[in-house]
């Protein structure tokens, strides 16, 4: 936007007569060079714009857009917080855990989730030998520490939190606490988030009764069924998760599980729609009626829910397009 403005003022100020085609060419380098230049800074946190963001562009997932308006705009907006926020997503796959992450990163900093002070981890990438765990836990520590000595909003996303070594979930404990300053840097403006396919088998067990129960969907609550509790029993006691026993879930360090929600066939509609408008094509409602059809949905008898969510829903229709 900024950009486009500083072409006009060039453009007022010149007196060459330019074609459409050319005008594009010159907005695409001057927008690229904004960006280069562009600071890195945070954007003044305005919460009716997330909740209008949240909206818009996320959904089915009505608890996690209640719940994250309100944890991160209080969060936000209150210059002095005591410890650093800490959220768990839950969810089976592609039903926009790391969406949100990014939408709550495009809500805080200029450059959203291009921004240097969104520092994403996942377990098996970044961390994938067992016995190199101390090295890693090392540099964590050292990366997670100079980036809030530099910034102190800064946020960190844990992908695969399930998959990560029980020790390296200890170094970023450390990191979580009220008493949260390690080596004299605080942590108490920093944002974690912990993103993980564990307990979302419990979650769209419970969204599936519901369904049974002929209730509607936005009946489900955060505490329905006593689901929060439930997630968390369920990864504190699963053996093959980096969560199992571990003291962040002791000390309850968490300050908000989330739970992601199974899509339905109407949301995955509505996603389909929206990869159509971010690849600039036009609205055509029985090529997305066809691209959602080609989805797997589950259980099998009534074909409420969608298995993968959103995800490859972009390929499904490139698929279509190409
Ligand atoms: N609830 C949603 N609302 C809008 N778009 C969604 C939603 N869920 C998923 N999407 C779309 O599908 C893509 C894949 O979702 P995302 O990567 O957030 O899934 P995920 O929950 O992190 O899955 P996984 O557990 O496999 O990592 C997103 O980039 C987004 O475009
Ligand atoms: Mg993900």
């Amino acid at each position: 936007m900024k950009a486009s403005y500083f072409v006009i003022v060039l453009l007022l100020f010149s007196d060459v007569t330019l074609t459409s085609g050319f005008i594009d060419v010159v907005v695409g380098v001057t927008a690229y060079i904004y960006t280069l230049f562009k600071g890195d800074n945070l954007l003044p946190f305005d919460p009716a714009r997330f909740e209008k963001d949240l909206n818009e562009n996320l959904y089915g997932q009505h608890i996690v857009s209640k719940v994250v308006l309100k944890a991160v705009s209080s969060f936000m907006t209150d210059s002095n917080p005591n410890k650093p926020l800490v959220l768990s997503f839950h969810g089976t796959t592609g039903v926009g855990k790391n969406h949100v992450a990014k939408i709550i990163a495009r809500n805080i900093y200029e450059k959203g989730d291009q921004s240097s002070h969104y520092i994403t981890f996942i377990s098996e990438h970044h961390f994938p030998h067992k016995d190199m765990v101390d090295m890693y836990s090392a540099q964590l520590k050292q990366w997670i520490s100079g980036n809030v000595s530099s910034f102190p909003q800064s946020m960190f996303v844990f992908d695969e939190m399930d998959k990560m070594n029980p020790r390296l979930v200890e170094t970023i404990k450390a990191f979580l606490d009220y008493t949260a300053r390690v080596d004299g840097v605080s942590f108490r403006k920093a944002i974690f988030i912990f993103l993980s396919n564990a307990g979302g088998n419990v979650i769209a067990n419970l969204a599936l009764d519901f369904w049974r129960e002929g209730k509607e969907r936005e009946e489900i609550q955060m505490n329905s069924k006593g689901m929060e509790t439930q997630i968390f029993q369920n990864i504190f006691n699963d053996k093959s998760s980096g969560f199992w026993h571990s003291s962040i879930i002791d000390h309850h360090l968490v300050d908000h599980f989330i739970p992601f929600l199974p899509l339905e066939l109407k949301h995955v509609r509505q996603c389909v729609l929206a990869e159509m408008a971010s690849l600039s094509i036009t609205v055509d409602h029985d090529l997305a009626e066809s691209v959602v059809r080609e989805m797997p949905f589950f259980p099998p008898e009534v074909t409420i829910f969608s298995v993968k969510g959103c995800k490859s829903v972009r390929q499904k229709l490139l698929l279509y397009i190409g």
